[in-house]
């Protein structure tokens, strides 16, 4: 009992006092200080957390900045922009997690793209040039746009940290990235600059076909290499006379085509797909598949037969 009494009764000097809290302190603090320390593997969680949360923060804004001239998947877009989930843009890595936790990106295969152009930093550092301050020439006339500048130093839309993340998502296609034969891609450096061939003048009626598409407003939806706006909620129609061609003969046309008899030539193809555009959906377009009901069904009505004829006649010239 009494050495109870004594511990409680217990009146140490000032100074003494005023150590002992000094002394606990430090104690506290090293043993938190270690503790923080040696947990390296919470450390590098965080680390890998954050990436992860940079590419879901940039997958926003690819959606909303890049999507529609790179695709909304990445595979690019005739005349708009190249791939950039294409495997000869992006490589190939594999993801592998450290003994310290750490999850880290090991490279299968480089980027053939940075290759061909000789660009001697990283993927990472071309992205984010590009992306940046844009290019302002046209480095080849396969494209119909100029890449815009996008950081807001440079007058675009983006801060630093929103091009970091947004080439955080592109680089993390290199886990999975797209098939080359399904991208479209760059030419090669130096490629691409010869002169289109020549087009072949259009008669009249074709001429008058191709005010009907400017008139009726297709371009908002669809987009033909410098006609009127590049729109890209329907298919590109670039090449829609040989588009026709393989659809006709494809299987998901047979199957799929209903209410109306299945087009035999590309030009049936076309104007069915004007008049009735429910008849078949297409599979593929800009953003993803095809949305049905998109596109209006009354042209029918609302163009007169002669119009409709000169439009389709146009069309054909997109070979
Ligand atoms: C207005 C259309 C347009 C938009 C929007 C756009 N790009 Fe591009 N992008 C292009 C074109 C066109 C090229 C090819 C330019 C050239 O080589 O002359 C290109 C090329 C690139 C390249 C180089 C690809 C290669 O194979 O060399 C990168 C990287 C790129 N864009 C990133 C982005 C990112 C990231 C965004 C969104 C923040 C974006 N782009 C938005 C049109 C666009
Ligand atoms: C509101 C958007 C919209 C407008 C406007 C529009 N389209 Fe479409 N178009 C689409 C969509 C979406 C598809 C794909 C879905 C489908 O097959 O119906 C499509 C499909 C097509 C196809 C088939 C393409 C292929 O690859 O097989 C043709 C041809 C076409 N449209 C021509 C036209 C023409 C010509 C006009 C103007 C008279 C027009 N479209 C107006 C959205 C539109």
């Amino acid at each position: 009992m009494s050495i109870i009494k004594k511990i409680i009764t217990f009146r140490p000097s000032f100074t003494v006092r005023i150590l002992t809290g000094i002394i606990s302190m430090l104690v506290m603090l090293s043993v938190c200080t270690y503790v923080a320390i040696s947990d390296q593997t919470a450390l590098n969680r965080r680390d890998t957390n954050f990436r992860a949360r940079a590419i879901e923060v940039g997958a926003k804004v690819y959606a909303e900045q890049c999507a529609r001239c790179h695709g909304l998947n990445g595979e690019g877009i005739e005349g708009l922009g190249p791939s950039l989930a294409a495997e000869s843009f992006v490589g190939r890595r594999t993801l592998r997690e450290e003994a310290d936790g750490r999850v880290t990106y090991q490279q299968v295969m480089p980027s053939k793209r940075i290759q061909d152009i000789g660009w001697v930093g990283t993927l990472e550092s071309y992205i984010i040039a590009v992306t940046e301050a844009g290019i302002p020439i046209r480095t080849s006339n396969v494209w119909d746009v100029n890449h815009p500048p996008f950081l807001d130093r440079h007058g675009g839309p983006l801060r630093p940290d929103q091009i970091r993340d947004v080439t955080a998502f592109i680089v993390n296609w290199s886990l999975n990235p797209l098939p080359d034969d399904q991208a479209v891609l760059p030419p090669k450096p130096g490629e691409g600059l010869a002169p289109r061939p020549t087009p072949v003048p259009l008669t009249e009626a074709q001429e008058r076909g191709k005010q009907v598409y400017l008139q009726a407003g297709c371009m908002a939806c669809h987009a033909i290499r410098g006609v009127g706006n590049q729109g890209a909620i329907g298919p590109s129609l670039n090449k829609i006379y040989t588009v026709a061609q393989e659809r006709i003969a494809s299987d998901d046309y047979k199957k799929n085509i209903k209410d109306q008899p299945p087009a035999t030539t590309p030009e049936e193809y076309i104007l069915q797909s004007i008049i009735y555009p429910n008849a078949y959906i297409v599979p593929q377009c800009p953003q993803g598949p095809c949305p049905a009901g998109v596109m209006p069904a009354n042209y029918k009505d609302t163009i007169t037969p002669e119009d409709l004829e000169r439009l389709v006649d146009y069309l054909t010239t997109l070979r």
